[in-house]
């Protein structure tokens, strides 16, 4: 079957229809979670954690995003191919934006890029549209302000809220084709996704958006700390070890290869 375009994303929220987000960072785990049919992979700049060993998202660059785009891009037929603007690579104007979703798109592969940011980015995500390249917003929790957010924090709350509703309206006026919604009360949330016509995705954002988003190595087990909004869909990291010790084991015994997996 084809590839999954804008056009079925916005055609799901007119019919109702819930969708799940995955991210992916390399060929063999996209497939698998294209074969599962999950319609949209990004690429995260949560690669800057999960693959990368860093401690937040602001060290990745788009040299880096790069290579695990294409490697996603070649190991799926179906699911839309999404990539996170890494921090620095679009804020300083939206030339900027649009040489780094370039790179993306035709080095990498990607049919779409996401970017972290409201009102201040609108700019951006015009230039991109106007482009041809269809945008992802992200408010709420934008990693890549942790510096100045203060943490790893629940927003929206209160006052805020107003602020958080005016951004994705304003990234929807230009042109977004989605929103993701980070860590924000779920009543927010429904609301934002009311007010909006184009889908929002949550992650720790309740159940009342249009669709939903987990870091893969999250949502099967892999990863060794969770927040609370995560759900653990398998134990991969204890099955991983398991299979380790027991090859390692093996090895030492020298019951590993056994004449079943050996050329006579
Ligand atoms: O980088 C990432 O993985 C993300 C999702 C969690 C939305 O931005
Ligand atoms: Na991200």
């Amino acid at each position: 079957s084809r590839r999954v375009t804008v056009r079925d994303i916005a055609e799901a929220k007119r019919r109702g229809e819930r969708w799940p987000m995955l991210t992916a960072y390399d060929a063999l785990t996209a497939r698998v979670f294209d074969d599962a049919g999950i319609p949209v992979l990004l690429v995260g700049d949560s690669a800057a954690m999960v693959v990368y060993g860093h401690d937040s998202t602001i060290p990745v660059t788009v040299d880096d995003l790069v290579p695990l785009t294409a490697a996603v891009a070649r190991g799926t037929s179906r699911a839309l191919v999404v990539a996170d603007l890494p921090f620095g690579s679009f804020q300083a104007s939206p030339e900027q934006a649009l040489a780094s979703a370039a790179r993306l798109m035709k080095e990498g592969g990607a049919h779409a890029v996401k970017l972290e940011g409201g009102h201040r980015v609108a700019p951006q995500v015009e230039t991109l549209v106007a482009a041809g390249v269809p945008v992802m917003g992200h408010v709420g929790l934008t990693p890549q302000s942790v510096n100045t957010l203060g943490g790893y924090r629940v927003q929206g709350r209160g006052e805020e809220g107003a602020r958080l509703l005016a951004d994705a309206k304003e990234l929807e006026r230009a042109g977004a084709f989605s929103v993701v919604l980070e860590c924000v009360p779920k009543d927010l949330a429904a609301d934002i996704t009311a007010h909006l016509t184009i889908p929002t995705i949550g992650i720790g954002a309740g159940s009342g958006t249009d669709a939903q988003v987990l870091v893969w190595q999250d949502m099967a087990g892999l990863s060794p700390r969770v927040a609370k909004f995560v759900k653990e869909y398998a134990k991969i990291g204890d099955a991983l070890r398991d299979a380790a010790s027991a090859y390692a084991e093996e090895v030492v015994a020298g019951t590993f290869p056994d004449e079943e997996h050996s050329y006579a």
